[in-house]
């Protein structure tokens, strides 16, 4: 007896999926519209293509994902490329492509196919362009993806911004407790780590330097328990400051 084979297992997706797919295909419909009104030839790149299909979280029915949805565009693309790590998701993604010859499923990771084998395809000389969606759970998509893209000038890109990923694990009012992982992962997506300098602005204060959260460097390098004294702006600070001489109260700066 054979086997059952082991199901594939669909994301179950909110009401903001559904409607970042339905502003998708939009884009889409109008995209290959305009492409094939000025004699070009519009190509469709899915790097994080994901199964072709979900389960709604309202409905708790079938949808179409971002790769079904693609190939039902009007005017048509006139070529396909799919890309996901899983290797069922893969499977599931040439069956949706069924025999159509200008559909190229990849099973492995976008990060290194799209430079090496996907995007050097889109020939400007031949007149072709693509629509390169990236749609990554979190911070799995290299800045070397975005960078050869827009050095191609033939590859538009609509990026799935990984904000919660971000947030959740990154972008911490205390920085220095970020593991070494997160922040590589976090250098990895943005190319280096500049991110830092725009997350955690600095602003000049009569104290010196002060974070995001109001706190001035002799607040922060305070041990942890004691930084209440030092919040600012306080009335305590005006009178501090003409104290300890640090310039005008703040009534009468300029
Ligand atoms: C958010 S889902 C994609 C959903 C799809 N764009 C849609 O709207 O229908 C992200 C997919 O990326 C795949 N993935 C994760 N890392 C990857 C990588 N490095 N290369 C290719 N695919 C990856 C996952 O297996 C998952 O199927």
């Amino acid at each position: 007896m054979t086997e059952p084979k082991e199901r594939m297992r669909l994301d179950e997706v909110g009401d903001w999926s559904e409607l970042k797919l339905e502003i998708l295909k939009k884009y889409a419909g109008a995209y290959t519209k305009i492409l094939r009104g000025n004699k070009l030839h519009p190509i469709y790149i899915d790097g994080f293509a994901g199964a072709g299909e979900h389960i709604s979280k309202r409905t708790q029915k079938s949808i179409a994902g971002s790769p079904r949805n693609a190939l039902e565009i009007e005017p048509p693309f006139e070529e396909f490329h799919f890309v996901d790590l899983n290797p069922k998701r893969a499977t599931n993604l040439q069956k949706l492509a069924g025999d159509k010859d200008n559909v190229y499923v990849y099973s492995g990771d976008s990060n290194a196919l799209l430079i090496s084998k996907i995007f050097p395809r889109i020939r400007y000389t031949e007149y072709k362009r693509a629509l390169c969606l990236l749609d990554p759970y979190g911070l799995h998509l290299s800045w070397e993806v975005l960078k050869a893209a827009a050095e191609s000038k033939t590859i538009e890109i609509f990026l799935n911004f990984p904000v919660m990923d971000m947030n959740m694990n990154v972008l911490w009012r205390r920085p220095e407790n970020v593991t070494k992982e997160n922040v590589a992962r976090m250098n990895f997506s943005w190319g280096d780590d500049s991110w830092k300098n725009a997350a955690y602005k600095k602003q000049e204060t009569l104290f010196g330097p002060e974070d995001e959260d109001g706190r001035d460097r002799r607040c922060r390098d305070r041990p942890q328990g004691h930084e209440p004294r030092c919040a600012l702006p306080s009335r305590d600070h005006r009178s501090r400051a003409v104290r300890e001489g640090h310039g005008r109260p703040f009534g009468a700066r300029r």
